[in-house]
């Protein structure tokens, strides 16, 4: 069985380190029990020093929900992906539609990406149209942003990048996108990224979904959508039902 993804993108929760703490000793010990599966939890930063113990590190990765595409600098309010190495983060969400929508250009992700890279860990490329029309200009637009979010990465590295497909619209809503939708839309995806880096890279490449998912739908989107994991918001700090849901994934 093909080891699964499920990325926790806590978002601005929850306020108190007491309860994060709580959430993530839950997690961590349910991602213990799991064979076939590889969690990722993105907490807010404050949090992010007290979870990456390397005991930790064993079951959970440890990820973040933003990082500046500079090493170190005249940048206040900017935190380094080479800061987070440096702590035993694996991963970084860059893009997420949240930021796009604050002002966040293909071009800043594109150089966040690269500076992910160069610190030698992944990044968690976050791409999705904003809105679906009926003659299919969505699918340009989302080709022209996942090339341009994608332009800096150097084709050998391919393999190290994660794409997550999080359709805008599909955010934060009641319903997932139909998995038989998220299969086209996965080999939609796999199509641009063998324009950009070959065929054999693009297929090393991990593609994700994300919009709406609960312990319910988890299990058939991984399954007919055919991607190769989750990036979960709300759910996420939902415990149980992100117990369940890890459960619940690991054995499809
Ligand atoms: P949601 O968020 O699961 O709460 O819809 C997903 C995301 O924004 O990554």
């Amino acid at each position: 069985m093909k080891r699964k993804i499920i990325v926790g993108n806590w978002k601005m929760n929850p306020t108190t380190l007491e309860e994060a703490s709580h959430i993530f000793k839950k997690v961590k010990n349910m991602a213990q029990k799991l064979n076939y599966t590889h969690v990722i939890i993105c907490p807010p930063f404050p949090y992010i020093s007290k979870f990456v113990s390397s005991k930790a590190k064993i079951s959970v990765g440890i990820g973040a929900q933003d990082a500046f595409s500079e090493e170190s600098g005249s940048f206040t309010g900017e935190v380094s992906p080479a800061m987070l190495r440096d702590l035993g983060v694996s991963h970084v969400i860059v893009g997420h539609s949240e930021r796009r929508s604050a002002g966040e250009s293909d071009e800043v992700v594109a150089k966040k990406v690269q500076s992910v890279l160069e610190a030698g860990i992944h990044p968690i490329v976050c791409v999705g149209e904003k809105e679906r029309d009926s003659h299919g200009l969505y699918l340009d637009a989302l080709k022209v942003q996942i090339k341009n979010s994608l332009a800096k990465v150097p084709k050998k590295l391919a393999s190290q990048v994660i794409i997550a497909y999080e359709p805008v619209w599909a955010i934060d809503a009641k319903e997932p996108m139909e998995p038989s939708v998220i299969e086209e839309m996965t080999i939609f995806i796999r199509k641009v990224l063998a324009d950009i880096f070959g065929q054999e890279n693009a297929l090393k490449t991990t593609v994700l979904y994300g919009g709406s998912i609960n312990f319910r739908n988890a299990p058939d989107i991984i399954t007919r959508g055919k991607v190769d994991g989750l990036l979960v918001g709300r759910e996420s700090v939902n415990i149980p039902g992100f117990i369940e849901l890890l459960k619940a994934v690991d054995v499809v």
